[in-house]
């Protein structure tokens, strides 16, 4: 196997190495969209390559293989830097997909310290076991997965009788303002304490999140016990043009419910509720993107949606960045 930089001119074939990736990991995950991204794969690997920040694998004088990163950036006010390569930031058309990514990152990973980027994040298909597994044992670890559900897929759920679901409009959200930034502000403590410790400190000052709730692209789903509101779950658009930004697609954010009714399956059936008010008005899928530190959101999530990304995380020894001398 060959190493070389990236190059353009093979920019056409590391299109298909994508696309061929991405219906590797749509015969795992039925939820995926039967879509053909091969423009979005073009326009966004152009920029990739011309960043330079990656390697190219050839056998026979074929690319087999590629791994890119987006261009390196500061990652804190300490000047601290960064690379990232995103879900379609690798393809490889290889019998042994271990020993080609392990190569790949080996030749890119030298360059990337060489330029100082001493945090890495690479997103891998969740089904390419092989990479995967290259990856954890290359020290890196998981942070962030994303997860899809077709909303067709049937829930199997006991029926709560004796709760009410329903969209909130934004009057009844203002009217709900104190309890709703109460179920805000519990999910962000349940982020912040153990096992998870995750600061949140973008998430401050929590009255912001406020108008976010009131923005014309959020629906929130309610949960109540007579009167009493007790749970929601929210949606929006997703941003990205892959997978989560299609028309069909939105993605689920907060969901919380009073700890007092928990353990009833009523987050499920709220979900099934979102589920089936989106299905109306012709949503496809639903995705959610949590980080898998976090033991609850593993529960419910995973149980009703399918993984099909994750995100990793390495960081550097600062000491051995630039050009490393032999001593
Ligand atoms: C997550 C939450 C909404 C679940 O509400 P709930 O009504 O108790 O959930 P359900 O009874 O419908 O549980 C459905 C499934 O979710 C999973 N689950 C629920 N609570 C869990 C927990 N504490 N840990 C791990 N998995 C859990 C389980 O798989 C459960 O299925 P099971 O009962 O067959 O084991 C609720 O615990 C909550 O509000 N937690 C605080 C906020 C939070 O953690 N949000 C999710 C992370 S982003």
């Amino acid at each position: 196997m060959e190493i070389r930089d990236l190059d353009l001119l093979y920019l056409e074939d590391a299109v298909s190495l994508a696309q061929e990736n991405y219906e590797m990991e749509c015969k795992h995950v039925g939820g995926l969209p039967d879509l053909n991204y091969m423009v979005y794969f073009r326009t966004k690997l152009e920029k990739l390559f011309k960043s330079g920040n990656g390697k190219m694998a050839f056998e026979n004088n074929n690319l087999v293989a590629y791994l890119a990163f987006g261009d390196i950036f500061n990652i804190n006010e300490q000047g601290d830097k960064g690379a990232t390569s995103p879900l379609f930031g690798y393809g490889i058309r290889s019998e042994n997909r271990a020993v080609t990514i392990g190569k790949l990152f080996q030749y890119v990973a030298k360059e990337l310290c060489e330029k100082y980027a001493q945090s890495l994040r690479i997103n891998i298909y969740a089904h390419d076991i092989e990479v995967l597994q290259t990856y954890i044992m290359s020290s890196f670890s998981m942070d962030v997965t994303d997860v899809i559900r077709d909303v067709t897929e049937p829930f199997e759920l006991n029926k709560c009788q004796d709760y009410i679901f329903k969209e909130l409009n934004k009057e009844e959200l203002k009217f709900y303002r104190s309890d709703i930034m109460e179920f805000y502000r519990g999910s962000i403590n349940h982020l912040r304490m153990s096992p998870v410790f995750y600061h949140c400190r973008y998430f401050l000052p929590l009255e912001d999140r406020f108008d976010d709730f009131l923005s014309d692209d959020m629906r929130i789903f309610a949960a109540f016990d007579g009167n009493k509101l007790i749970g929601m779950i929210d949606s929006e658009p997703g941003r990205d043009a892959f997978i989560t930004g299609g028309k069909g697609t939105v993605c689920m954010g907060d969901v919380f419910l009073n700890p007092d009714y928990r353990g009833r399956g009523i987050a499920s059936q709220m979900l099934k509720y979102a589920n089936d008010k989106l299905k109306e008005c012709g949503i496809k899928t639903i995705c959610v993107t949590h980080g898998t530190i976090n033991p609850t959101a593993r529960g419910f999530w995973d149980k009703y949606f399918q993984n099909y990304s994750y995100t990793m995380t390495r960081q550097i020894d600062s000491n051995m960045l630039g050009i490393i001398q032999p001593i």
